[in-house]
C-alpha cells in the first residue's frame, strides 16, 4: 500500500474526515510565523527574558541529547523526551536558567496533546526548546523547519545506545499529526499502539527531533540558519498541512476567501 495512504477500506472517507475534525484545529496552532512579540514585550513579561544563553553543542553532545531523549521517552513520553534531551545537555554546558527550568512543562502534549492525535508532542517540545534558546521569532522559524523535516523524512533515523525493542520500519508521515505519523508507521511495521516496537519508535523519533533542533540552533549560533520552508498557512490561505487529499480525498474544498488585512491590527497594537 502507498506509504501516504494509511487508512484501509474498513474506514470510509467520511468516517476519516469526522475522526480527524478535532485534530485539524490543533494543527492550526502550529502554523503561525508572525513573530509579533517584540523583545521589549518579552522582557516586560518575564525577568528571565528570552532568548536564554546558547552555546553550540558538539556532535557528541547532540548524540548524547538523542540518547537522553530516547531514554526519557519511557519516563514522560514524547514531548518531555525532546525538551528534556535538550535541556539536560544545556544544564551541563550552561547551568542557569536551564537548571531551574521545569522540563516537565510540555509533558501534557504526548499523544498529539493529551492523547487527541493532534500535532506530534515531539514538535511541541522542540518548539519550546528552540524558543528558549533563540527567542520566539527565530524559535518559531527553527520549529517550522523541524516540522518540515518531521513531515517529509523517512523516520526514525536515530539508533539509540539502549533500544528497548528492535524495529524494522521507517515511514514518512506527510503530516505533523501524531495520529497520521504513528498510524502510518504502525501499519507498515504491523504492530499496535503501546507495543514495545511502537514505543521505541516514538522514542527514537523524539531523539531525531531533539537532535534536529540542536543542529539548527548550532547553525543559527553561527549566523548560518536559513528559514527555507514556507509555513503552509501562507501557501494555502488557511492554517493547514500540505496533504489535503489525505483527509479530503480528491474533493478539496476551497477556502471562503483570500487573506484579509487583519494582520494590520497586530502591528497597530505595538
Ligand atoms: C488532517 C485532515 C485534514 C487535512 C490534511 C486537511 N483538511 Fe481541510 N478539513 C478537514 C476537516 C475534518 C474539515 C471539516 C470538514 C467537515 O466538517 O465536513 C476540513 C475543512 C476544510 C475547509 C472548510 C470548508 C469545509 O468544507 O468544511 C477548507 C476550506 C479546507 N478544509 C481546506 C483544506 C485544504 C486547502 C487543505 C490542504 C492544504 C486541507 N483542508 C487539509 C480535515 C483536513
Amino acid at each position: 500500500m502507498d506509504d501516504t495512504r494509511i487508512f484501509d477500506e474498513k474506514m470510509s472517507r467520511r468516517g476519516l474526515i469526522k475522526g480527524a475534525a478535532g485534530v485539524a484545529g490543533i494543527a492550526a496552532l502550529t502554523a503561525g510565523g508572525l513573530g509579533f512579540l517584540s523583545k521589549a514585550d518579552a522582557a516586560k513579561a518575564s525577568p528571565a527574558a528570552l532568548p536564554w544563553p546558547y552555546k553550540k553543542c558538539t556532535a557528541e553532545e547532540i548524540k548524547q541529547a538523542g540518547n537522553i531523549a530516547h531514554d526519557n521517552w519511557f519516563k514522560g513520553f514524547c514531548s518531555y523526551a525532546v525538551l528534556s534531551g535538550g535541556v539536560e545537555i544545556l544544564r551541563k554546558k550552561i547551568g542557569e536558567p536551564y537548571a531551574s527550568f521545569p522540563m516537565e512543562l510540555t509533558t501534557f502534549a504526548h499523544g498529539g496533546t493529551s492523547g487527541w492525535g493532534g500535532t506530534c508532542g515531539t514538535l511541541i517540545g522542540a518548539g519550546v526548546l528552540s524558543t528558549l534558546c533563540a527567542g520566539p521569532k527565530v524559535g518559531e522559524a527553527i520549529n517550522n523547519e523541524v516540522i518540515n523535516f518531521y513531515a517529509t523524512t523517512s523516520l526514525p533515523i536515530f539508533v539509540p545506545d539502549h533500544p528497548k525493542a528492535q524495529i524494522r520500519t521507517q515511514s514518512v508521515s506527510n503530516s505533523p499529526l501524531c495520529h497520521l505519523s504513528v498510524g502510518k508507521w504502525m501499519q507498515k511495521e504491523g504492530v499496535g499502539f503501546l507495543s514495545p516496537q511502537q514505543m521505541d519508535r516514538c522514542g527514537r523519533l523524539a531523539a531525531d527531533m531533539c537532535m534536529k533542533t540542536l543542529e539548527l540552533l548550532n547553525l543559527w549560533a553561527d549566523g548560518k540558519f536559513e528559514a527555507k520552508t514556507k509555513a503552509p498557512v501562507f501557501a494555502n490561505e488557511i492554517p493547514s498541512q500540505n496533504n489535503c487529499t489525505d483527509c479530503h480525498g480528491s474533493n478539496v474544498p476551497k477556502t471562503s476567501g483570500p487573506f484579509g488585512t487583519g494582520l494590520d491590527l497586530l502591528k497597530a497594537g505595538h
